[in-house]
């Protein structure tokens, strides 16, 4: 498969069922709807808020890649900011549109486009956030660069991509290949074929250097966290212990499934 045919099958996936919104039965586009959304999610992920830092954003041209249902899109919209956001499908485009509506606020502009090719002049964000997304794309290293190009001199990028040597990818493969005698399979295999839109790649945080070699920027800043997903919160107290067992096996400072990328364009 090309990277056209993957994007288009990336495209698919997420325009079928937004991330986020299998969480609630509300009617669609209600306020009811969006804050049971709101609520699951910052409950699952609740190290958003800290990372993202919405308030940084009064006041500065915000850009959000791929605003899925917008929950953090509106965190922006709420704390002042000058404020755009893109996603690859109709879909979430709609749910930022109807979201920020519901609560009277606006943004610049929002729109169906591409991470590897952000419809944006060079050198005009002072944040872009991206929480969950480019690891979807076909060309992960080409969204990077995008991000960079039209980020300002001294602008912030904020970025969160997943973890291959994390926990939760350790039990997705035992799931997914070790149980099923597959062992020939890698993480990076099961990843790719079962997490989410297919194509999906989990990074190092090696690997996340690597990828800003020769980059124009600075003060970066690469970490992980343990997440609810790493706890398999979702799950019975010995699946949760067989968790904690994993996550004692492995050096907590890089065992998590949010791997976060924070810099600055020089
Ligand atoms: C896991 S969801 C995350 C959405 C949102 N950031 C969140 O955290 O809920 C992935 C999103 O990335 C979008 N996406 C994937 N590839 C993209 C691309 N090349 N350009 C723009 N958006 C993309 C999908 O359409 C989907 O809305």
């Amino acid at each position: 498969m090309d990277n056209k045919e993957l994007k288009s099958e990336v495209h698919n996936y997420w325009n079928k069922q937004t991330c986020g919104t299998q969480f609630t039965k509300k009617e669609k586009y209600t306020k009811e709807f969006f804050e049971e959304i709101e609520a699951d999610r910052y409950s699952k992920e609740p190290e958003i808020i800290e990372f993202a830092d919405f308030k940084s954003g009064n006041g500065k041209k915000v850009l959000e890649v791929g605003v899925g249902a917008a929950t953090d899109f509106l965190q922006w919209a709420k704390n002042g900011a000058i404020l755009y956001g893109i996603d690859l499908t109709p879909e979430a485009v709609a749910y930022a549109e109807h979201r920020l509506k519901l609560y009277n606020l606006s943004a610049i502009e929002i729109k169906v486009s591409d991470a590897e090719n952000l419809p944006f002049e060079d050198n005009f964000f002072d944040i872009v956030y991206s929480w969950g997304v480019i690891h979807h794309s076909p060309d992960t290293p080409k969204a990077l660069s995008e991000i960079i190009r039209v980020l300002k001199p001294g602008g912030k990028a904020k970025i969160m991509v997943y973890n291959r040597k994390s926990a939760l990818a350790y039990i997705f493969w035992i799931k997914h290949a070790g149980l099923k005698l597959k062992w020939n399979l890698s993480v990076a295999d099961i990843l790719w074929n079962k997490m989410e839109s297919f194509g999906t790649k989990g990074y190092t945080t090696d690997e996340a250097l690597e990828l800003l070699k020769g980059k124009n920027v600075d003060t970066i800043k690469i970490a992980t966290t343990i997440t609810f997903y790493d706890k398999l919160k979702r799950f019975n107290i010995f699946m949760q212990l067989f968790a904690k067992l994993v996550l004692l096996l492995m050096d907590s400072k890089k065992a998590g499934w949010f791997l976060t990328i924070e810099f600055n364009k020089k």
